[in-house]
């Protein structure tokens, strides 16, 4: 049996225990889904009809309501979640160029996580900071004056500092 078939075997076992709390409930739909995302780290897509045949709905209902909110994941999550800022101040300070380095450094688009888990690339509206500008948040920790130098600096040393 292949790593990734027993790893999606434990997954599914530890969302069977999650849905067990909240057979037949309808309502616990919403805290069910944050607690399978705390654990796993996203909504596998191949659990929705478990979810939904635990809690007594259709799949389409589970899939409409993790569509609507954004903040439910059907794809793995890297380890560090990386935004480049696309607000106005970031913008026009290079902003754009900034966010097609950390393409070119991570090898994936906006939306997307690296092969190795460690990274899921983002983008974010104004941060609040717009006089560092132009700005990357890693995790929470947020990084100014972003220039070619600092992307390749930031993302050679293998972690989030
Ligand atoms: S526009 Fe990027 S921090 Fe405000």
């Amino acid at each position: 049996m292949t790593e990734a078939k027993v790893s999606a075997q434990a997954d599914l076992g530890q969302i069977d225990s999650v849905i067990a709390n909240y057979r037949e409930q309808r309502w616990g739909l919403i805290p069910l889904l944050h607690e399978v995302q705390r654990i796993i780290g996203y909504i596998p897509p191949e659990a929705i009809p478990r979810i939904a045949g635990g809690l007594g709905l259709f799949p389409t209902q589970v899939q409409g309501v993790i569509s609507f909110y954004s903040q439910f994941y059907t794809t793995p999550r890297g380890k560090n979640i990386v935004r480049v800022c696309r607000g106005t101040a970031c913008h026009v300070r290079g902003g754009k160029t900034i966010l097609k380095l950390v393409k070119r450094q991570l090898g994936v688009e906006e939306g997307e996580t690296t092969p190795n888990l460690e990274y899921t690339l983002e983008t974010v509206a104004c941060i609040g900071v717009c006089a560092l500008a132009p700005n990357i948040v890693i995790n929470m920790n947020t990084y100014g004056q972003m220039n070619p130098k600092k992307v390749a600096r930031l993302f050679s040393r293998g972690d989030d500092a």
